[in-house]
């Protein structure tokens, strides 16, 4: 018996039916749906390993999630089940990825590779000079923070909701400053650029100007990552959503996005309704019980 079969008997034995039939499926769109806890990043995780010992190059594999602490959690998993080669998986969360990425790139957009990132603190001190530029005396009308500046421009990027509608929807007492806020938003774009700086929300947006904007790059990418694995799907907002339909229309839909059950269907906020990349292929049942 080979090495690489013994590896792929232990997967097996470590999960339930489910599991393994959702670790082990063929290629194309994968949608598991299954409640908190019951083994979902074990799955794709597994699935990880899986195509690694089926030969798969694991810098072929592009693995995604939303917080940190699960990217972490994640990556150490399939270092466990199959050592250091998974260090040469694409792994992170969303951002991470992006920005790995655009550091190859970024001259495309009019950046310089060595670009910085700003966290929210530099995004408000951005925009609160932003708003200065505008000739708003911020201590004496009725304007809306810096931070809530943020946050209404930020919340726009994510839906493609504009900023005007955005007031509207939610911050109705400030709907008098919109067009105000979109001057703001593009000398907020500007500044960031001269500065040759990014925001978070920029990793994504940049990510997905880079794959929309030069076919070439979103065909390179499309087929390196033969394998696109997404956690915590239900968290996915629509410009992860369109990251991950772009990558995955240049690689025949090898895709599969893992998500907790309810929330996955009440969209609500910049999470997206699609789920259009993957078909519901799998729910995962209880614990095998040879395991651990
Ligand atoms: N078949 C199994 N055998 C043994 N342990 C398992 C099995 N499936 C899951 N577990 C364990 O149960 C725990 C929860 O699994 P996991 O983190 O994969 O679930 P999850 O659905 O991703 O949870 P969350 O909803 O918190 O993201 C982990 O410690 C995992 O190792
Ligand atoms: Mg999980």
């Amino acid at each position: 018996m080979s090495l690489r079969r013994i590896h792929i008997d232990r997967l097996r034995r470590e999960l339930n039916p489910q599991q393994w039939a959702a670790v082990s499926a063929g290629p194309g769109p994968k949608l598991v749906i299954a409640g908190a806890g019951s083994g979902k990043t074990r799955v794709v995780t597994y699935r990880v390993a899986y195509l690694i010992a089926q030969g798969v190059d694991p810098s072929n594999i592009l693995m995604v999630t939303f917080t940190n602490k699960a990217a972490r959690e994640m990556l150490s998993r399939v270092e466990a089940l199959v050592g250091p080669e998974a260090r040469r998986v694409w792994g992170g969360t969303f951002h991470a990825v992006g920005n790995r990425l655009l550091r190859g790139y970024a001259h495309l957009l009019g950046y310089r590779p060595n670009y910085t990132i700003l966290d929210e603190e530099d995004q408000r001190d951005f925009i609160r000079l932003c708003i200065t530029d505008e000739g708003i005396p911020l201590k004496e009308v009725r304007f809306p923070s810096p931070a809530l500046v943020r946050d209404v421009l930020s919340f726009s990027r994510n839906t493609g909701i504009p900023v005007p509608e955005v007031l509207e929807r939610y911050h109705p007492y400030f709907l008098e400053w919109a067009e105000v806020l979109e001057r703001v938003e593009g000398r907020y774009r500007d500044r960031k650029l001269s500065a040759n700086a990014m925001d978070y929300d920029d990793l994504l947006l940049n990510w997905l100007r880079l794959l929309r904007e030069f076919p070439e790059v979103s065909e390179l990418y499309g087929r390196k990552f033969e394998h696109i694995l997404v956690d915590e799907y239900q968290d996915t907002n629509l410009l992860q959503a369109e990251i991950v339909e772009l990558l995955a229309s240049k690689n025949g839909r090898n895709i599969m996005v893992v998500a907790t059950t309810p929330r996955a269907y009440t969209p609500s906020g910049g999470r997206a309704t699609r789920t259009s990349s993957a078909s519901p292929s799998a729910t995962l049942g209880p614990r095998s019980s040879s395991s651990r």
